[in-house]
């Protein structure tokens, strides 16, 4: 596997390519994002991985200084993998040499919601690195994983809008044998923490049974996902039944009629704040 670390140097590498699979990701590597390389693997050639913990996605509150950076471990689990080419991991300087003054803005609707609400201009963030990570590795596929569900629908959106000639693909989320969804934040959960996790998954999953009986309503489901969740000490940013064409929420008559329908919760546990969803 190559490393690099500037935009030329990349682009030497790549030169001519024209069938690049990609995989963006912010580094601290771990089985989910591997199974993104080798779906990538599975759809293209030569694969590509970045490892950029992008600063513009954010806020000031929250956690870029502590975000593990771990490139040494990533570069040696790549390695062993043997799905990369190429590794672009570049510094902050090689991503942004000024200001980022033009962004991408999802629209509100899709942008606003959820996530986006809770997070004022992560979208804008996400959306910018990964047009510019776009413009340097020229993919034609690039894997995003199914539990930044809201992320994976508007890099979509932004594709389609743009009329990128990049293929998005979407890998299912992978979980742990106790039904926790992998993630870099799990590693700031306490022992104590991390056995409560497993209890985001298990409240979608009776969540998802009841929307399949019939028996709540959105408003009803998300008032019981909260009291669920906040009665066990998570602080819950919202727990939501949606539809997946458009993250809106579904009328009645369209759950009756089996719209494809997902339900998206985010919650705190202690310090760290976890995704995760559920497609019905
Ligand atoms: O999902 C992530 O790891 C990040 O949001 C991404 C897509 C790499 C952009 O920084």
């Amino acid at each position: 596997m190559k490393v690099v670390h500037t935009i030329e140097e990349l682009r030497d590498q790549l030169r001519g390519q024209l069938r690049v699979a990609f995989v963006p990701t912010m580094g601290n590597l771990h089985p989910a994002h591997l199974a993104l390389m080798k779906m990538a693997r599975q759809h293209g050639d030569p694969v590509v991985a970045s490892i950029f913990v992008n600063p513009l996605q954010f806020g000031p509150d929250e956690d870029f200084s502590e975000y593990p950076r771990t490139l040494e471990d990533d570069i040696r689990k790549l390695e062993q993998e043997r799905d990369v080419y190429v590794l672009f991991a570049p510094n902050e300087k090689e991503m942004y040499p000024e200001p980022q003054n033009f962004q991408i803005q999802p629209p509100g609707g899709l942008g606003g919601i959820l996530e986006g609400a809770v997070r004022p201009g992560f979208f804008t963030g996400v959306s910018t690195v990964v047009m510019k990570l776009f413009s340097c590795v020229q993919p034609r596929v690039a894997v995003f994983g199914k539990k930044d569900y809201q992320q994976l629908m508007v890099i979509r959106n932004m594709c389609r809008q743009f009329q990128l000639p990049v293929d998005i693909l979407a890998h299912e989320t992978v979980r742990d044998a106790d039904g926790l969804a992998l993630s870099s934040r799990n590693r700031y959960l306490s022992a104590h923490e991390r056995a409560e996790a497993t209890q985001l998954y298990a409240a979608l999953s009776a969540a998802r049974e009841q929307v399949l009986d019939g028996k709540l309503d959105t408003d009803t489901l998300s008032a019981w996902g909260h009291q669920l969740l906040s009665d066990r000490g998570w602080q819950v940013d919202y727990f939501s039944l949606r539809r997946q064409r458009d993250l809106l929420a579904p009328e009645p008559h369209e759950i009756e009629q089996g719209e494809p329908l997902v339900i998206l919760a985010a919650a705190r546990l202690g310090d760290t704040r976890l995704i995760d969803n559920l497609e019905i």
